[in-house]
């Protein structure tokens, strides 16, 4: 072993990509929040393959000494990490003129996946994992110092393959290809259960991608407060009559991890009194000191005395409770406190593996349990979720508004054998939040989450693009049809107010929900703001793959789709292969996203806008088809916000023809069969 002595600098530490003498082992920095340990899953000669499989990534003359590393990581994590070549420098979206690269995408690719590994930014950032408990970016370091050197030294001619977080290598294309094609955890179908993800994860062979985690999009938790804030505020409107407001008006739920920690913020957003438990002391802080939440509780009586002090005073406020949610559920129906709204947003899409904890059981205590005694650790999360099921049942029975937000809850608990399916045994008692509200009042008219990156790093330009987005929107909202006056105006209103909010962690980065025209014209915009030299550096646009045509998700993006086709995934595979050929300078489809391994198949894109004229072009094909793609779907699917959507695009683009339905009429279908 050699300690290099020479001081390299950044872009030269990237150009070298994996380190031509070992680095001295490096351990882990206890501060950061690290991953749980995994359950030990390989048999013995598994685990001399998971070793062989680390190990090619490095020259012979080092195994002797990896060898043992990595079978320490694998007995300790049940992964192999290879935190001994986790790079010195920080980690964080820097100024794209910062980074060494041949093409301007290479080096916003990279400023991407800093952002995604930055620890403001990732939940478990020495283990690679940006959120949701086991949102991959790369499986070890290694795959990291590969792909950054790849992605430096790729030129427009080049395209990066990357399975699962391994880069398979530079292959030529042409400049028109994306430049960085990315799968997570894509399975022959029959091997895509839980404990797959863990073994063949184990092996190093396949990831959890999530969503924006392995596809580099991620732009913390800002991504997710405008979908919460849009989803609570339409849901406020569902139980309230119109002169009433949320203020004062509890809204429970749980959760204040990557995503689940927008919640609070959302909920200010919102206007009402937001309760959110957390069981883990660390996470709860962190979103406390960020100041996305507004006060912290350790004690029931604190939090209750403080919950019925807002209600009495009418107040906007967000409250989090370092505990487990189940014990709130149950403690607020003693205290015959009233719950507007109720959802929940523990990571139940890992329910095994950290996502969810049990009642009864101490962090620690959980977190030792799963590791040591799988088995018993499984029965108490379905205990603990057959008891969370009941406490909500007696606040709905008093009139609590509760939805399923994406997180495989309902799904989870009807496995668990919870009280949650409805009369007929084939339903939820509780909808989804993509069946009652972003579902019908977004997705099927093409709005979902546009979001885009200034490059430059400077917050004037975040500014110039709320104001260019801004003004677009407004112009749009004219002649806008009465059917999505809602949306434009809820959106006009986030991005108007998005500045104030304070809601950038991270990369200079925003999110605004709007359809295909609003999509096309903010970018054609900023692409002309990059060409007049008004933004100083090019723009990332992109999406969440939680969006109108990216993600089949029966339970979720796709669970207001009820012709049957919502447990296939043509949609998603479709816009994939079609953004990457209309212009995407990357796309990514994964296996498995917020309602877990094998539950859905989701995609994204990343398009870099320099200013050019055939950025334009490609604005103009790729954004419609990303958008239209799955407005079609949902029309074919009979959704009649769809049907309107679809009908009104073709009216105004005449190279769209799509298939439309004729619909049946009930009667004709009632004595068909016994
Ligand atoms: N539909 C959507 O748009 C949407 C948005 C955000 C998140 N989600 C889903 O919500 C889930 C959470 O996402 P995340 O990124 O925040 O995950 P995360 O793992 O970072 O956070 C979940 C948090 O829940 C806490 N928790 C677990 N069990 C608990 C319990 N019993 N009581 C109190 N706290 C508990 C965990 O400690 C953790 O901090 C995921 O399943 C995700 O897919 C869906």
């Amino acid at each position: 072993m050699h300690n290099s002595k020479t001081q390299l600098s950044f872009r030269d530490e990237i150009l070298i990509g994996i380190p031509k003498e070992l680095p001295a082992p490096k351990s882990r920095i206890p501060e950061l929040n690290h991953a749980p340990k995994r359950k030990e899953i390989l048999s013995r000669e598994e685990k001399k393959l998971a070793i062989r499989n680390a190990l090619r990534y490095f020259p012979v003359a080092w195994h002797a000494e990896l060898s043992k590393e990595f079978a320490a990581e694998l007995k300790k994590y049940g992964r192999i990490y290879m935190y001994r070549f986790k790079p010195g420098y920080k980690m964080q979206a820097r100024p794209i003129s910062e980074y060494p690269a041949k093409t301007i995408e290479g080096a916003a690719i990279m400023l991407m996946i800093q952002n995604n590994l930055d620890s403001d930014v990732a939940q478990h950032p020495e283990e690679l994992i940006t959120y949701g408990g086991n949102g991959a970016v790369f499986q070890n370091w290694a795959q990291y110092l590969l792909t950054m050197k790849y992605l430096a030294t790729m030129t427009a001619e080049q395209t990066l393959h990357m399975y699962s977080g391994h880069p398979m290598g530079l292959f030529p294309s042409s400049s028109d290809a994306p430049r960085v094609v990315i799968t997570n955890g894509m399975m022959i179908p029959n091997y895509s259960s839980q404990d797959d993800w863990e073994k063949f994860n184990a092996l190093g062979v396949t990831q959890y991608g999530q969503m924006t985690a392995g596809s580099y999009m991620y732009i913390g938790p800002q991504g997710i407060v405008h979908g919460t804030a849009i989803t609570v505020m339409n849901a406020f409107r569902k139980v309230l009559s119109k002169t009433e407001s949320p203020k004062g008006k509890i809204f429970l739920t749980a959760g204040l991890g990557g995503m689940s920690g927008a919640q609070p913020k959302a909920g200010n957003i919102a206007g009402c009194i937001t309760v959110c438990a957390e069981v883990n002391e660390a996470a709860a802080t962190k979103r406390f000191t960020q100041g996305w939440v507004d006060e912290l509780h350790k004690t029931f009586d604190t939090l209750i005395a403080r919950a019925k002090e807002a209600i009495n005073k009418n107040e906007i406020l967000s409250l989090a409770y370092v505990g487990n949610i189940v014990d709130v559920w149950e403690r607020f129906y003693e205290e015959e406190l009233f719950i507007h709204l109720g959802s929940d947003q523990t990571s139940l899409h890992n329910p095994w593996a950290g996502g969810y904890y049990p009642v009864g059981l101490t962090f620690e205590e959980a977190n030792i349990m799963m590791a040591e005694n799988p088995e018993l650790f499984k029965e108490k999360v379905r205990e603990s979720l057959r008891r969370q099921v009941n406490a909500i049942n007696k606040h709905a029975a008093k009139g609590t508004y509760f939805f399923d937000y994406g997180n495989a809850f309902l799904l989870e608990a009807s496995r668990a054998g919870a009280d949650v399916m409805s009369e007929n045994n084939i339903d939820f008692k509780y909808p989804s939040y993509v069946q009652d509200i972003l579902g019908p009042m977004c997705f099927d008219y093409g709005f979902g989450p546009f979001r885009w990156v200034c490059t430059s790093g400077n917050p004037e330009d975040l500014k110039k693009t709320d104001d260019i987005a801004l003004s677009v929107m407004e112009q749009i909202r004219n002649s806008a049809p009465e059917e999505i006056q809602q949306q434009m105006q809820d959106n006009i209103k986030w991005i108007r107010e998005a500045d104030s909010n304070k809601l950038v962690v991270g990369s200079q980065a925003r999110i605004l929900y709007a359809d295909a025209e609003g999509r096309i014209k903010i970018a054609e915009a900023f692409n002309a703001a990059v060409n007049s030299g008004k933004i100083s550096a090019p723009v990332v646009l992109g999406r969440d793959h939680h969006d109108v045509s990216g993600t089949d998700s029966p339970f979720r993006e796709t669970s207001n789709i009820y012709d049957g086709s919502q447990f296939t995934a043509d949609m998603a595979i479709h816009n994939v292969i079609g953004d990457s050929f209309r212009g995407a300078s990357w796309v990514s489809v994964h296996n498995g996203g917020g309602v877990g391994w094998g539950e859905v198949i989701n995609g994204g894109f990343g398009m870099v806008l320099d200013g050019s004229e055939e950025a334009v072009e490609r604005i103009k094909n790729m954004l419609f088809y990303d958008v239209n793609n799955g407005i079609s779907r949902r029309s074919w699917a009979r959704n009649k916000e769809a049907l309107f959507a679809i009908k009104r695009e073709m009216k105004r683009s005449p190279n769209l023809k799509v298939t439309l339905p004729n619909l049946v009429a009930d009667e004709l279908l009632d004595g068909l069969f016994e």
